[in-house]
């Protein structure tokens, strides 16, 4: 396509949309086996202490949904942007915008974001307190359904509930808060607080693909084809089938994923979120029901990750067809199209409206100009719509000018004829794949948390060198002065290397020290000893953070072994097999302990 931008931009949710998340959260806690879930507790005493991100306005009480990133959340953040940039932008070339936050009313009239994106609240008539209706309502029924003297058979019925929840209306939602007696007593215990899952204000990475609607087909589809995927799809969600992992390129032939434009954002999804720290084995793609997609998304799949609070969506991907292109031309009268790729000499079918004049002009006078006007530039995927509704009904209605206008079967037809054309700009359908940055981060951490084995207190995160927050620590052994000129030189190398880095020069054991930027997952320790300063050439250790395994190497070459190891260039196992290996200095665990 000659015309790829993309939008990396900050959104901040207006009161329009809920203030308390647009993604829903499955309820799939209870399947999961107890010991794969993370110590939770554990996990946010480490982010909260060493300050990955924290409540914001914490010293007036902090306020729910809204936090703020300390230095190594914002380079872990950061880091998870730079690979996204790389492995989307850079890998397919993408032109990058960063828009707005801010966006007039009409625009979002016209996205559908007014009138679609509404989720029904409920307030505490005390204390003005707000929920979001479904979600009170799903808490308070699974904490029935944990109750021990719930029956099988108010289980069955209220599982049954949870999962019609979009779909029910005010109304019913009303009823069942009176069938199972929502009282103030539950209220605060089961109010939604789930860390950065549920944030008001959030970075969203968002990449707007535009295919040519004749040609759907990726001509790197090829390159992602043998990916094995968890799929979940909509035909397994609703048979009560599991999920089953699939090779992606099988999934596009046998019209699971309904083109290889989509299958191929989906593979490369799944290799970015792979890539930065995502557990292979706790990542699925689920694909929308009919039910929740929108009705002119062609396909729509989500990335969700497994976690302690159950499966959560982060990054959706969706086949958008033409419609907002659609909408936002017929709004604004702006033609949004591309010449064809596919077409210079072709039979094309044409649809289009047919008004009768006569009809209009009787029901509508001299406002009937303006109907003529918005039927003639409409086109095929809103007409076929339209139709749709045409035949159920007998009818539809337009908007035009600030004015309605209902269309009756007397006034407008469809007409369908074939038309030989040279040139054809053609409307774009759009892929959209579209990133939830603190969701992705939140899942890295649950998925890299680890404990070392037999020392509970020792934790550490286990993120993948490139998105850690820091590639490598430099720490002389002790305070001694001897080793200072040694620090700066490395630390010196390693900023001309572009490798991010924190020299800890404080007064805990080595084992100590070890373990503080082990905990905020630093990939990789540099150690100047004594042999560093007494021996010629000068060498020091290199250890890698999840094995603890050392290797000793020159002073000089080491800036340049840690930034290939950090951009993925070389591997542990191979500048193990290339230098000695040092065993020594991280003596007993007790040590570390003691400190
Ligand atoms: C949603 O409601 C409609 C109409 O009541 C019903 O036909 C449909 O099965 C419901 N969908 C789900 C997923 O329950
Ligand atoms: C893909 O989506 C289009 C538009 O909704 C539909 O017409 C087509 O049948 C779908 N293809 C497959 C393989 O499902």
């Amino acid at each position: 396509c000659g015309c790829w931008p993309s939008s990396l931009s900050k959104l901040s949710i207006p009161d329009l949309h809920n203030p308390f998340d647009s993604f829903s959260i499955l309820q799939e806690l209870a399947l999961q086996p107890k010991d794969d879930i993370v110590d939770r507790t554990k996990m946010e005493d480490t982010l909260k202490r060493r300050f990955f991100y924290d409540q914001a306005f914490a010293i007036y009480g902090g306020v729910s949904g809204l936090y703020d990133f300390g230095p190594v959340g914002c380079a872990l953040k950061n880091n998870i942007l730079q690979v996204w940039r790389q492995h989307f932008i850079q890998e397919e070339q993408i032109l990058e915008i960063d828009c707005t936050m801010l966006t007039p009313e009409p625009v979002l009239k016209t996205s559908g974001h007014v009138d679609k994106f509404a989720d029904y609240m409920v307030k505490d008539v005390k204390n003005g307190e707000c929920f979001r209706a479904d979600h009170l309502l799903k808490a308070h029924l699974q904490k029935l359904m944990s109750d021990k003297k719930c029956t099988s058979e108010k289980k069955s019925e209220m599982e049954g509930v949870i999962t019609q929840m979009d779909n029910y209306t005010q109304q019913e939602l009303a009823d069942l808060f009176v069938q199972y007696n929502i009282g103030n007593s539950f209220r605060n215990e089961i109010s939604p607080r789930s860390g950065l899952i549920r944030v008001r204000e959030f970075t969203m990475a968002e990449i707007e693909h535009f295919v040519d609607p004749n040609e759907k087909v990726h001509s790197k589809f090829s390159s992602v084809a043998d990916l094995e995927i968890m799929l979940y799809s909509s035909k397994a969600q609703t048979s009560g089938q599991s999920a089953q992992i699939m090779k992606l390129g099988d999934a596009v032939e046998q019209g699971i994923i309904n083109n290889s434009v989509l299958g191929y954002f989906v593979g490369r999804i799944y290799l970015y979120l792979i890539k930065v720290g995502v557990a292979k084995d706790k990542l699925r793609f689920r694909q929308h029901m009919d039910n929740e997609m929108a009705h002119y998304a062609c396909d729509c799949w989500d990335a969700e990750t497994k976690t302690s609070y159950g499966w959560i969506e982060i990054v959706g991907c969706a086949d958008r067809s033409c419609y907002d292109l659609l909408c936002h031309a017929r709004a604004t009268k702006v033609p949004l199209v591309l010449p064809s790729l596919t077409a210079s000499h072709k039979v094309v079918n044409v649809v289009q409206f047919e008004p009768n004049k006569g009809a209009i002009g009787k029901a509508y006078k001299k406002d009937a100009k303006f109907a003529m006007e918005y039927l003639a530039i409409c086109d095929e995927c809103y007409i076929t719509g339209q139709e749709k509704l045409l035949n159920e009904n007998g009818e539809f209605t337009i908007e035009t000018e600030g004015k309605t206008f209902k269309l009756t079967k007397d006034m407008v037809n469809v007409k369908r004829f074939q038309k030989t054309l040279h040139v054809e700009e053609v409307v774009p359908n759009v892929i959209e794949p579209s990133f939830g940055i603190g969701r992705i981060m939140y899942s890295i951490f649950e998925h890299t948390f680890r404990i070392r084995e037999g020392d509970e207190q020792r934790t550490y995160f286990s993120f993948p060198a490139t998105v850690a927050p820091y590639k490598c620590s430099v720490l002389p052994l002790s305070q001694n002065q001897e080793f200072m000129p040694f620090v700066r030189e490395l630390s010196e190398a390693l900023t001309r290397n572009g490798v991010s880095h924190k020299v800890d020069d404080s007064s805990g054991s080595i084992g100590r020290r070890y373990a503080r930027t082990d905990e905020i997952g630093v990939a990789f320790g540099i150690t100047i000893d004594f042999d560093t300063v007494n021996k010629t050439p000068h060498t020091a250790t290199l250890r890698d953070r999840d094995s603890m395994r050392q290797i000793r190497a020159e002073v000089s070459e080491l800036p340049e072994i840690v930034r290939d190891l950090a951009n993925g260039a070389i591997t542990w196992t191979e500048v193990e097999s290339k230098y000695p290996i040092f065993e020594g200095q991280e003596t007993s665990k007790k040590e570390t302990v003691e400190e």
